[in-house]
């Protein structure tokens, strides 16, 4: 079975998450877990403002993704940061992009996933994740979590990401904290379970 895991990421927490998800899906035998970019809507000077551009070239790598590979996928798991509680503006125009595929019913019956990020706790992560979910079911999508199985969401010795609904981290008013190992096995854990399940849905 073959996972798509199309993101954006700013400044660089969630390319860590997504390389995260990548990681789990590669551990279920047959599965195969390929990283995609969603295109950069901003102008280059106001991603200079936002002080972007350098992180960025980290994962400059990735391919950007088109709407035409998503039908090739059994599964597609999305990262996105949040933006006034929703998913963000690239990722909203690149979903925009595919009512040719809901037309078809092109991606009816893939499992479709979700994780994210904030700056805050409180930020709105789950907002982001449910609010997500309700285009992935517009386009038929069987949706898929991260079940309390992963334990980890349970922790109230640190502060940490992830909910039932998907992985997240937490990056700070600035930026400056990186996923924790916690939050990188939940997101680990999100792509097992997603190729998991898929796996057995392609059989
Ligand atoms: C326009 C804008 C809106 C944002 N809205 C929120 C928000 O509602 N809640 C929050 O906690 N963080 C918010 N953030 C912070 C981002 O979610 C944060 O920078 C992001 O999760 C970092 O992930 P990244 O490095 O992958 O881009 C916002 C950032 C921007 C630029």
């Amino acid at each position: 079975m073959k996972a798509l895991i199309v993101y954006y990421s700013m400044y660089g927490h969630i390319h860590r998450m997504a390389e995260a998800v990548a990681s789990g899906a590669r551990e279920v035998p047959g599965a195969e877990a390929v990283l995609r970019r969603v295109p950069e809507t901003l102008p280059q000077e106001v991603l200079q403002k936002m002080g972007a551009i350098e992180a960025q070239k980290a994962f400059a790598h990735i391919p950007v993704c088109t709407v035409d590979e998503l039908p090739g996928a059994d599964a597609i798991i999305f990262g996105t940061p949040t933006r006034f509680g929703n998913m963000c503006g690239q990722m909203r125009q690149f979903l925009d992009a595919t009512g040719q595929l809901w037309a078809k019913g092109a991606l009816v019956g893939k499992v479709g996933s979700v994780f994210a990020s904030s700056a805050t706790q409180h930020g709105g992560q789950e907002s982001t994740i449910l609010s997500f979910h309700i285009t992935l079911l517009h386009q038929g999508m069987i949706v898929v979590g991260l079940p309390y199985a992963f334990a980890g969401q349970m922790r109230i010795d640190e502060i940490t990401g992830g909910s039932p609904y998907g992985a997240s981290t937490i990056a700070g008013g600035k930026g400056e904290r990186l996923p924790s190992e916690n939050e990188l096995s939940a997101a680990r854990y999100q792509g097992r379970h997603v190729a998991t399940i898929t796996s057995k849905l392609v059989r």
